[in-house]
């Protein structure tokens, strides 16, 4: 398994450019498959989780192609309608595809998704939603085997979700713009990779209206066509590479991004000290001093968001004093705090809230990435540690971080992959 040897003590300072979102880029792919004609996708970055998806529809028997960060997919040679457990079971997202073949096809047998390493991650809301629209689901053997109602068509419905989830509310936006009738959702999530996907099914035919809001009304048509999208900037990628500068008094610039995808994270920031500076598509992170504590809790969008909270903490460990960070979204998104206190941290974890109280500085340790944020988390940590680090696992970063390394060494980190076993 490959590992990161960084050197520490580095000030993370300069510019790296943003890539598309992976959590906008994983339903846009799937939302590909709701299309006549072909469809052509840019800005796709290059990752772990990507690549599996791909293959996953490519399985179906659609064309797919990626040739740098363009993705090019023609549904009209599709022969099946599954998604099997040794895919699935590797990138959860892949339940996205069940929306979209239930709505054109009128079936799909799709794996359910594993739990992770943060959580069961459920899809109760996705299947719940999918009943209300008149499908008939049966869950055996691990599958979900869904069927759309006699004659073929979801039917539009009122619906209400029990809880904000992305992935369901995706799901359901990409099955409704097919159905028969008008779909009118309440409780959906708001991120801005739900309002991304959303934009390109307008792009394709689809109507929806509420883009953005808890609400959307969407009125089903009969075909959605092919057409020629970019998938937004990575807000979590950006946030991370930020966070870097806070954790090491640093200076950093991200381009091809926007303020406006992760206004609570730069809020927070400059609550921590930091002085942001941003323009329509670059942020930029300065700080000369400790970083100040602070209090945060997990929410779904316009709140903080979850997937930010491990490089937060990171921040917090250094800080000039005491902060909470309170994780509402996943009930096991703390794995990376044994890991932060093997760097020397002070963390104490009390069921879903964490108590940091900021040290001076992080010393080196071997330690091991345990989830995708995390170990963003823990390279940034080490990279301010004095000494050097060994992190293991580090595949895990390779699913949601595109061209890693290059991008740290950009910003002053001192990083070397390597494989013990090679
Ligand atoms: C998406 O996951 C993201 N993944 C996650 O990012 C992100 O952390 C999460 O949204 C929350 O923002 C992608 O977009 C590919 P949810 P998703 O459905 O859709 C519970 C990363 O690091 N729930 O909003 O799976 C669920 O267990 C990843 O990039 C149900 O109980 O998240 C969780 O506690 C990690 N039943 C909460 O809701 C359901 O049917 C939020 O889940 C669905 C969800």
């Amino acid at each position: 398994m490959d590992q990161f040897l960084i050197k520490g003590s580095s000030r993370i300072a300069g510019e790296v450019t943003i890539s598309g979102a992976k959590n906008a880029a994983l339903p846009l792919l799937a939302a590909m498959i709701l299309a006549k004609t072909p469809s052509t996708l840019h800005n796709v970055p290059l990752l772990q989780d990507v690549r599996t998806l791909i293959k996953l529809i490519a399985g179906m028997g659609i064309v797919i192609k990626k040739d740098q960060s363009t993705v090019i997919c023609d549904t009209k040679t599709i022969d099946n309608f599954y998604a099997p457990y040794d895919l699935v079971k590797t990138m959860r997202a892949s339940i996205l595809v069940l929306g979209p073949l239930l709505a054109r096809f009128g079936e799909a047998e799709v794996s359910l998704p594993g739990g992770c390493a943060i959580g069961s991650r459920p899809v109760d809301q996705h299947l719940k939603a999918f009943e209300a629209m008149g499908a008939i689901i049966k869950v055996e053997n691990g599958y979900v085997k869904a069927q759309a109602p006699k004659g073929g068509r979801l039917i539009g419905c009122d619906y209400s979700f029990d809880m904000v989830t992305v992935g369901g509310t995706e799901n359901v936006i990409m099955a409704a713009a097919l159905a028969k009738g008008t779909t009118r959702l309440e409780n959906c999530a708001r991120e801005p990779e739900v309002v991304d996907l959303a934009n390109m099914l307008v792009a394709m035919g689809a109507k929806i209206s509420g883009i953005g809001t808890a609400n959307m009304t969407i009125e089903g048509v009969d075909e959605l066509y092919g057409c020629e999208y970019s998938v937004v900037a990575d807000r979590i990628e950006t946030g991370s590479y930020l966070a870097g500068a806070l954790m090491t008094q640093g200076d950093v610039l991200t381009k091809s991004t926007s303020p406006l995808l992760l206004r609570p994270v730069l809020k927070k920031f400059e609550a921590m000290g930091a002085t942001i500076s941003s323009g329509d598509d670059w942020i930029r992170a300065q700080i000369n001093k400790r970083p100040q504590p602070v209090d945060i809790r997990t929410q779904p969008h316009p709140g903080f968001p979850t997937d930010m909270q491990a490089q937060l903490m990171a921040i917090c460990c250094l800080a000039d004093g005491t902060s909470t960070i309170i994780e509402n979204i996943f009930e096991n998104r703390f794995m990376h705090v044994p890991e932060l206190k093997r760097l020397g941290a002070n963390i104490k974890v009390d069921g879903h809230t964490a108590i940091v109280k900021g040290v001076e500085k992080f010393t080196a340790a071997p330690v091991m990435a345990t989830d995708l944020r995390a170990s963003m988390s823990l390279v940034m940590a080490a990279a301010a540690a004095e000494g050097e680090s060994l992190i293991d696992r580090i595949y895990h970063i390779d699913r949601g971080y595109e061209d890693v390394e290059n991008k740290l060494r950009a910003l002053g980190v001192h990083i070397e992959r390597i494989n013990p076993k090679k």
